[in-house]
């Protein structure tokens, strides 16, 4: 499909859900611009449907701001790669990086800012399990400062919260809750793309910070399911199994 001159950041496209996001955009009339920290994917991003790619490290912020520049949507998909740092902390990518690119929206009056975080960020701990939750504390409270900055900015938001990323394909049935203690279970990453990037088109979704797990990775009981009409018409993507169910 042609492009048109909106366009849409995906931040970590080099990333596994990052990947996911770029193929739900494709068949979009959106321009995309993909990150990556090498050159080395340059290529294969661009056959995966990118528009344009951003060679970029987003611990400086000069390069948050060339990357969001003449963007109007950001869909945040930066994750730190495998390691200690989970534990451990220090310079976390889930803080340092997106904070920069928050700053760096505000500057170019960026209309949404969509950002993945995760079930067991802020009010949603309990609904991640201990052990996994001692496993990586430091990037649960890097994350929960990004979501902090990102409420704060004055941006249009949606803060998507998944639980357990899996590389399944996309179930179509997303369960959604609002609140932090509400959902616990699995998603496919395609699912979690599919939202991401219908979030700047649904009205009901911006400026809320929302638990997504699917129907069949649902673990234990729900609370506080919300329903919400993603808009996909946007994005070209079939509806019918996209529609959410309380
Ligand atoms: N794993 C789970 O079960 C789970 C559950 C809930 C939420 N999450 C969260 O979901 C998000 C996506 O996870 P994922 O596993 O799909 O992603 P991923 O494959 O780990 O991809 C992370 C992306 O972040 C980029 N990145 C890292 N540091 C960067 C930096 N300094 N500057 C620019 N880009 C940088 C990477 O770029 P390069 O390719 O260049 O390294 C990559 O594109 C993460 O925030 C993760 O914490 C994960």
């Amino acid at each position: 499909m042609a492009s048109t001159d909106e366009r849409v950041l995906v931040a970590g496209a080099s990333g596994d859900t990052g990947r996911e996001v770029l193929a739900v955009l494709r068949s979009s009339d959106l321009t995309v611009r993909a990150t990556t920290r090498s050159h080395a994917d340059v290529d294969e991003l661009e056959r995966l449907g990118a528009d344009e790619i951003v060679v970029v490290n987003l611990f400086e912020s000069a390069d948050a701001v060339r990357a969001v520049e003449g963007c109007a949507f950001v869909l945040c998909a930066l994750g730190t790669p495998p390691g200690p740092r989970h534990l451990v902390g220090g310079k976390l990518v889930d803080r340092t990086g997106v904070i920069n690119l928050v700053t760096a929206a505000v500057g170019a009056d960026v209309d949404h800012f969509v950002f993945e975080s995760a079930i067991g960020v802020g009010n949603s701990s309990g609904r991640m399990a201990l052990p996994g939750r001692l496993l990586v504390r430091a990037t649960l409270n890097a994350k929960q400062d990004a979501e902090t900055a990102l409420r704060r900015s004055g941006l249009g938001y949606t803060i998507v919260r998944p639980g357990k990323l899996t590389n399944d394909p996309p179930s179509g049935e997303v369960l959604v809750g609002e609140g932090g203690d509400t959902l616990s279970g699995s998603i496919p990453r395609a699912d979690v793309a599919r939202v991401m990037a219908a979030a700047p088109f649904t009205p009901e979704a911006r400026n809320r910070t929302l638990e997504v797990v699917s129907r069949d990775g649902l673990r234990g009981p729900p609370r506080n399911v919300v329903a919400v009409d993603w808009n996909y018409d946007r994005l070209g993507i079939e509806t019918e199994r996209g529609r959410l169910e309380p």
